[in-house]
Formats: C-alpha cells, sequence, structure tokens
C-alpha cells in the first residue's frame, strides 16, 4: 500500500494506471475509519483493479461554528485498517495544494442541496460538491463508491456527475449500524455512554415510521408527529428536521401513494452531537 500525499503524484499515478486499462475505485473518506467506510472499501477492492481511498477532512464543507478543529482524527489506525482491506492507495492531501492562497472556484449543485442537511447547514454542499470534483480530477476513478447514510450527499454526488458529464460510476451503497440499530458514523465518537443510549431512538423511529406506513398510514404529517413523539422520549433530543420525501428528487410528500419510493430522513441533535439517520421505504 502506498501513502500518497502530493497531487501531481497522485495524478500521475492515474494516469500511468489507466495508460495500462486498469478500473480505479475510489472511496472518498473524512477518515476515522468504521465499518461504513470499510464496506465501501471492501466492495471497490472486490470489483475494481486498483483502490484509492482519501482521507481528507474537508475545511470547505464545515460552518464556522460546526466541529472542523475537533472532528475525530487517527490517521494511524486509518492506515491499518486501509492496509487490512488491500487498498492499493492512500491519499491524504495537504490543505495547502487543495486550497492554495488565491483559490477562488466553487462547484455548486442548485435544488437539492436546499433542503434536508443543506437548509440547516448553508455551504455544506458546494463544499462537498468542490472537493470531491477535485478528488475525481486527482484520482482519475472509473468508480466512486458512497454510502447511503449520507443519502442527499450521494444524490448530490450523482446530480453534479451526470450534469457536468464526469466521466466515472457513482456507486451507493446500504447503511452499516452498529448491533442495536444505530448508524454508524465518526462523530459517534463524540457520544458518551448517556447520550449513546438516546441515539438509538433515531432508529427506533424511523422503524416506527416503517411499521406505521405498513399499516397503511398515508398522511406523512401523521408519520411525523408519531416519529417526533417517540424522540421526545429523551431529554438529551433536539430534532433539526425529519423528513418524508420523493426519494429520488427530494421534493416532499403529504400522500403516500402507492408504487413510490419514499426517503424518511432525519437530522437530530442528541446534546450537542449532530446524527442524522434515514430510510428508503417503497409504498405498496
Ligand atoms: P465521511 O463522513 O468520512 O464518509 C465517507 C463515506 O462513507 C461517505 O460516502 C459516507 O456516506 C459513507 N458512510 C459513512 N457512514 C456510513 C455507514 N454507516 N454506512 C455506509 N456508509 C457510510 O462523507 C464524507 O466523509 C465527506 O463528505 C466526503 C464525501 C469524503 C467529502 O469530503
Amino acid at each position: 500500500m502506498k501513502i500518497i500525499h502530493n497531487v501531481i503524484q497522485m495524478q500521475a499515478i492515474a494516469d500511468q494506471l489507466k495508460k495500462k486499462s486498469k478500473t480505479i475505485g475510489f472511496v472518498p473518506t473524512m477518515g476515522y475509519l468504521h465499518n461504513g467506510h470499510l464496506s465501501l472499501i471492501a466492495r471497490s477492492v472486490k470489483e475494481c483493479d486498483i483502490t484509492v481511498v482519501s482521507i481528507y477532512v474537508n475545511p470547505l464543507q464545515f460552518g464556522p461554528k460546526e466541529d472542523f478543529k475537533k472532528y475525530p482524527r487517527d490517521i494511524k489506525t486509518d492506515l491499518k485498517l486501509c492496509r487490512q482491506q488491500n487498498v492499493d492507495y492512500v491519499f491524504i492531501p495537504k490543505d495547502e495544494q487543495i486550497y492554495p492562497v488565491g483559490y477562488m472556484t466553487e462547484v455548486r449543485v442548485k435544488g437539492i442541496t436546499e433542503s434536508l442537511c443543506g437548509k440547516s447547514r448553508p455551504g455544506h454542499f458546494s463544499g462537498v460538491t468542490t472537493i470531491v470534483n477535485k478528488l475525481f480530477n486527482i484520482v482519475k476513478p472509473g468508480i466512486a463508491y458512497f454510502g447511503q447514510k449520507d443519502a442527499q450527499q450521494s444524490l448530490v454526488i450523482k446530480k453534479m456527475v451526470k450534469d457536468l458529464h464526469m466521466p466515472l460510476k457513482i456507486k451507493v451503497l446500504p447503511i452499516i449500524r452498529e448491533l442495536d440499530g444505530l448508524a454508524m458514523s465518526s462523530r459517534n465518537a463524540y457520544l458518551d455512554a448517556k447520550y449513546r443510549r438516546d441515539a438509538i431512538l433515531l432508529y427506533l423511529s424511523l422503524k416506527k415510521a416503517k411499521h406505521l406506513i405498513a399499516k397503511k398510514l398515508r398522511k406523512t404529517a401523521k408519520i411525523i408527529s408519531q416519529m417526533k413523539r417517540l424522540l421526545s422520549q429523551s431529554e438529551f433530543a433536539t430534532i433539526d428536521y425529519i423528513v418524508i420525501v420523493d426519494a429520488d428528487s427530494l421534493n416532499e410528500v403529504k400522500q403516500l401513494k402507492a408504487k413510490t419510493k419514499v426517503l424518511i430522513a432525519l437530522a437530530v441533535y442528541i446534546g450537542k452531537v449532530r446524527l442524522i439517520d434515514n430510510i428508503i421505504v417503497k409504498v405498496d
């Protein structure tokens, strides 16, 4: 496994690999790897000739009051995990190469970035699309792997790739959960025991919604109010948003219709830790 810090060097490696007709699989991450990341890496290793993992905590996607400075970092363990997964290259770029003095360009997807997480985190998604665009231009993958955990992010990336004719395929893989159902996240490291216990309520409320839909409840406002009731059991939970939206367009759905696919997504603060989770439900 090779560790690359330099942009030009990573591009040269990608060019060489492409000359030899190797398929490059790419997993962009912010590190502090867990089984969610590892599921993406394992799939890339299985499907592609070469796997590149990037580790970069991207300052551009954090708001001024967010956790950029204290975002968990553990490069040594990350590298060990990548080695175990037979990753070929780990790309760990330096800030001064990614955002040099005088850097002026941003990539922004409109529309679907303005609701859900985009509403409470202004500028977040243009930070994501800018860095992911740059990483694609550096790593030059044939396939890039993303997680359904960040449902809106995956849709935004797909839209960017389509709209800008980017020559690669995006694959979105399922959410990996802890045994009790909590979606794995690097930010779970912030949860101490009393918060960790209540964090499970996000998943429980999604399961509750799914159950209500199976029982033929069709008014989404009613489903959401039951989810809110469940979450209110926690004295530490503050809801940022709960939505039931069309799974592709993210348009709000008021009344569920047969044969449609909806995304039920939520962001909830447990104490000061903002957690997100979602499920896709097919309405029959
Ligand atoms: P990060 O939060 O490190 O996540 C990297 C990838 O892992 C994302 O595609 C995310 O959806 C996926 N992932 C995280 N938790 C997961 C889980 N429990 N199950 C399945 N997949 C999971 O997302 C980012 O980094 C950044 O925004 C990035 C795309 C790297 C751009 O900076």
